[in-house]
This record gives structure tokens, sequence and C-alpha cells, in this order.
């Protein structure tokens, strides 16, 4: 792209402030800036901010949740049919490790981060111990597909490599990067952080089967007859992953995917909800969930919207083939983002001061002609990282982890 084409693009969405320092630059800056403005899909900005001004008002309803009971009656049978499938190589990992996690606050990708006290436990460590549990009992590898962005792949993987994988066979990990979105102002104009670049993050962890398409890794996945895709996220360091009772459940049930819930902690937890969206299986944000639908009561007098996601679901291959075109709604999220000011000073603010743009894995459920939500209990799978310390942090987890036998 040369500089009228640019210019022409970024005027059509009334971006022309992007190039106002151009003719200060040298020339290999401008070559990167033009490819930057020429790989951008500047549309999504006007369309998520419309999104969010006129947001779909749905019909929600509850979904009955595979309880802890009824798991327990059926565990052999779901265990041995999760095993299998394991063992038959159907089975496969996603690890979302794309995220910028600024509320933990800590230079470098989530999964460096040490957690250990009297030795070293990266959250890495953790989440590829967990997944041996399973390749342990199965008796063979399963393939690991991890996504990085290009705000940490490069660390990501020389990290994963002087750790020898944690014990891991490399062959069956692969990396993928997912996309980038721009971040812009509350008015929808785009952020420079340099003279020669857009203030930009990764685009939420929605575009994860996308992006593992454009890599060329669905090959793997195509040669190896891989048939469901257990997808987590790299912050909660108890969860099971691959986890046979799920993978079997899901199966068993007849389901096309499957989603691992926990009962709510209170009515007012901060996490997405399963529910019914219009008759379909869908997860409903905290945020969305109004006091009504928070105390509403079953039939037995318990909270009918009680399960709350913990991110880590289960999806067969063939739907998500059948998906992958579709378009996944963008949400607009407030945040802090480091930008140039009037004076082409760089300003690094205290408060949310700019928008992000992101699609969302949750919203992926309601694309599935059928949900398990599959309960699980808190205490033994849900210990997320998120902040370094209070709730969902480095503390609450560490205690989790030891009641859990782990050493740290
Ligand atoms: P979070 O929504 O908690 O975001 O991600 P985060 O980036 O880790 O943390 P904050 O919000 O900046 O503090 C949930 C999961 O989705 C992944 C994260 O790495 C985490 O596993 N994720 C998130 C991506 O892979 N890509 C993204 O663009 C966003």
């Amino acid at each position: 792209m040369n500089y009228n084409e640019a210019k022409e693009k970024l005027e059509k969405y009334s971006q022309s402030h992007v190039l106002q320092y151009y003719d200060d630059l040298c020339d290999a800056c401008r070559n990167e800036f033009l490819k930057q403005i020429d790989s951008t899909d500047f549309g999504v900005i006007d369309t998520s901010i419309k999104a969010m001004n006129d947001k779909k008002q749905s019909v929600i309803t509850p979904i009955k949740a595979l309880q802890l009971d009824e798991i327990n009656n059926k565990k052999d049978t779901y265990y041995e049919t999760g095993l299998k499938a394991i063992k038959n190589g159907e089975t496969a990992a996603v690890l979302l490790a794309g995220g910028m996690g600024t509320r933990l606050g800590a230079d470098g990708p989530k999964g460096i981060y040490d957690i250990g006290e009297t030795k070293p436990k990266y959250i890495f460590e953790c989440i590829i111990n967990n997944l041996m549990d399973v390749t342990n009992a199965a008796g063979n590898f399963i393939h690991l597909f991890v996504m990085t962005s290009d705000k940490n792949h490069e660390v990501t993987v020389s990290f994963l490599k002087e750790h020898n994988y944690f014990g891991y066979d490399e062959n069956y990990i692969h990396f993928f990067k997912q996309e980038m979105a721009v971040a812009t102002d509350t008015e929808g104009k785009i952020l420079l952080d340099k003279k020669c670049h857009m203030a930009n993050s990764p685009n939420g962890n929605g575009g994860w089967f996308i992006s593992l398409i454009k890599s060329g890794l669905i090959n793997v996945i195509k040669d190896n007859n891989i048939k469901w895709l257990n997808v987590f996220a790299v912050d909660n360091v108890l969860q099971r992953i691959c986890d046979p009772l799920f993978i079997g459940a899901t199966i068993e049930e007849g389901k096309s995917c499957g989603a691992k819930v926990v009962k709510k902690a209170s009515p007012d937890e901060k996490v997405g909800v399963m529910c019914l969206k219009d008759g379909n299986p869908s997860v409903v944000e905290y945020y969305e969930l109004t006091e009504e639908l928070m105390n509403t009561k079953d039939e037995n007098g318990d909270p009918a919207y009680n399960f709350g996601v913990i991110l880590n679901y289960l999806f067969d291959v063939a739907t998500l083939e059948k998906i992958s075109n579709a378009a996944l709604p963008w949400h607009v999220v407030s945040k802090k983002v480091p930008h140039l000011d009037n004076n082409g000073k760089l300003v690094k603010p205290e408060e949310p001061n700019a928008y992000k743009y992101e699609t969302l894995i949750l919203d992926m459920v309601e694309m599935f002609d059928s949900c398990l939500p599959f309960e699980v209990i808190r205490e033994k799978e849900f210990a997320p990282i998120k902040n370094k310390t209070g709730v969902d942090s480095v503390d609450s987890a560490r205690e989790l982890l030891k009641k859990n036998g782990v050493t740290l």
C-alpha cells in the first residue's frame, strides 16, 4: 500500500489524523506504518460502537446443567467414553494465551508468571502438569495448540522451549498468533502510541478458530482426524484439561459443545452465566444479567441462573468448520491505553481513557445447536489468576493449589 492508498482508506473511515506525523518519518518507519494501515480492518470501530449503542433485546430463559450427582451416577461410562476418544487421538487442546493480562500487571505473558513460594512454579507449568495427568492416564500425548499474539509470541515460544516444554512432547505443541485490533478514544478516533504506529492490542479470544485456520494448523486437525477441541484460558491453574469425564459426558449426551460450569459463589459473582437466549444455548455476561434474572428461582427454590462458565469449552470440529465464516459480535471495552497527546507526547493514563475492540469465545456457544453445561467442583477446578491480590488472584490461586496438594 502506498501513501495515497493509505490516505484514501483512512479518509473513508474519517481517520485521516492517523497520518499527521507522516512527513517526519524515516522511510523504514513509513513502510511499517503503511503495512499496519493496510492490514487493519477499520470497519470494526463503527460496527462495534453501533452494536454497543443499540443492544439487541433477547429472551433469556434458564438452561439445565448436568450436575455433580448426575455426573457421579454415570461417571464410569463417561470416563470410559472420554478416555477412548483421547486414546484414539480424537481430542486436542487449545490454550488461549494471547491476552495482555493487564489486571495482573506483570511484564510479559501471563503463562510465564511464577506463582511459586519455595521454588519456581510457572502458570504454564501448572497447565502442562494438569494436561499430563490425562496424557499419562491415556498413554499418549494430545496435540496442544497455543494461541499467542504479536505482543507475546516470541517470549512465549522461547520460554516454553527453555523449560523443555515442562516435559511435554514438543512435536505435539503448535503455536499460532491471533489478530490485533486498533484502540480508539471514546469518540472512535484511533489513538497513536508512536508517530508511526496505531495503538493496538489482541482482538479478544473469539477469533481463535479463524486464526488457527489462517495459520495453516487446521491441517494438523484434519490430518489427525481430530473431532473435538477443548479450548481453555491460560489463567485457571486448577482446571482439568481434556478431562475424560467432560469429553465423555458431552459425547454420551449427544451434544455438539460443552461448557464447564461452577455453581456461582453469589448471585452477583462476575462470571458469564449459562442460559438459553431466544431458545439457543448461550452465555450471558455478568454485566448483562439483570437484577430480575439474578434473583429468579427455579422450581426447587434455587437460583435459576446459577451456573457460571470457567472458560473451558469443548467444541466439535465439524460444527466449528461450518460456522467459521459466521461473524461474532464485537464488544467495546473501556481500558487504559498509552497514547500520544495533541503535542505528540506519550501519556500513560491512570484511568480508562480508550476503547478496545474484541470478540469473545463465549459468543461462539450460541452458534452450536446444543451445549452441555457440565458442573465441576469450584474448589477443585477454578482458580483463575486475574489480579495480584484479592479475588481471583495469585494469592487465592495459591491457597486453592495448596488445598489440592500442589507444592508451591
Ligand atoms: P481475559 O479476558 O481475562 O483477559 O482473558 P486477559 O488479557 O488475560 O487479562 P486482562 O483482562 O487484560 O487483565 C481470558 C483468556 O482469554 C485469553 C487470555 O490469555 C486468557 O486465557 N485471551 C484474551 C486471548 O487469548 N486473547 C485476547 O485477545 C484476550
